[in-house]
């Protein structure tokens, strides 16, 4: 299968809400849903890139560089094209991206489910936990 990894367009974001929704990834479109998404392109310190295969999206990634960390916070593929080369397709890009830009790292924000993956495409767990407080 041939992946064909891009910059995001406002023309993806109906099958992104789709493949978040199938991955049950979207239960705060607040911080993951249309609007977001396009202020994040607005972002100079985040990269949001797409994969492609045959025309058809069948993955994403969002990720920061703020000068200090790069922090991958958001990855999905769409469930017909997990376990074909396209996340690892996307964190390569990403990584190259990051590289371009001067960072010596890269985290992710992982879930228990898909440490596996992390680790087989070479992270490693750290001892450091994910806090949050809603500010509304
Ligand atoms: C986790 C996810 C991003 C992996 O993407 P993918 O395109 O399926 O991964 P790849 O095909 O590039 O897999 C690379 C390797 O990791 C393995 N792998 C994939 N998902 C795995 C998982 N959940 N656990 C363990 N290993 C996994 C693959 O078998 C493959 O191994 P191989 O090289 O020996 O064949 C994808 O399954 C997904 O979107 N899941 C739902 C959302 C999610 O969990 N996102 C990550 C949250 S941080």
């Amino acid at each position: 299968m041939k992946i064909h990894v891009r910059e995001f367009r406002e023309s993806d974001i109906p099958r992104l809400v789709q493949i978040l929704t199938l991955n049950d990834q979207y239960k705060h479109p607040a911080i993951e849903g249309p609007e977001s998404m396009k202020r994040v392109a607005m972002c100079d310190a985040a990269v949001f890139m797409i994969a492609e295969t045959d025309k058809q999206i069948c993955g994403f990634i969002k990720a920061v560089y703020d000068g200090s960390r790069a922090l991958i916070h958001l990855l999905s593929v769409h469930p017909d094209y997990q376990h074909s080369g396209v996340g690892t397709a996307l964190v390569d890009a990403v990584a190259a991206e990051f590289i371009r830009r001067g960072a010596p790292t890269v985290s992710v924000t992982a879930t228990e489910q898909s440490v596996g993956f992390w680790e087989k495409i070479g992270f490693r767990r750290v001892p450091v936990l994910l806090m949050l407080k809603e500010l509304k």
